[in-house]
């Protein structure tokens, strides 16, 4: 699903990278491998949250009160998921399975909304036609 802007795709895509190893490893109780990943998980959250805020402003987007409504939903569940990881128990594993539903969820009610006004103003790098 792209967003017409690569670097959010590329973004979104190691968002579901780290959320499949993550459940695994949640899974088979490797808390410290799962912590690193909570934690980049957190790091790539907040920066690509700043630079996708950044982009919006710039394109004067002028919906981007919901994109940024969507991000603050999705960094509040990151971090839900990171404070159940603290005591090791199967609900972390769901709560992992959940974000990657979560992750759906926040591109069509977020940035999925944005991607036509990109395209039509000439902001895409994926749709060059
Ligand atoms: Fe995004």
């Amino acid at each position: 699903m792209s967003v017409g802007v690569v670097e959010f795709d590329n973004d979104h895509k190691k968002f579901i990278e780290i959320l499949t190893e993550l459940e695994i490893v949640l899974g088979a109780k490797r808390m410290e491998r799962a912590k690193e990943l909570g934690d980049a998980l957190m790091a790539l959250c907040h920066d690509h949250c700043a630079r996708e805020k950044a982009f919006l402003e710039r394109i004067c987007y002028p919906n981007a009160e919901e994109i940024l409504a969507a991000q603050q939903d999705s960094l509040a569940r990151v971090q839900e998921l990171i404070d159940q990881m603290s005591s090791p128990s199967d609900k972390a594993v769901l709560l992992a399975r959940e974000m990657q539903k979560a992750l759906i969820e926040y591109l069509l009610k977020g940035d999925i909304n944005f991607k036509s006004y990109v395209e039509a103003f000439g902001y895409s790098d994926t749709n060059r036609s």
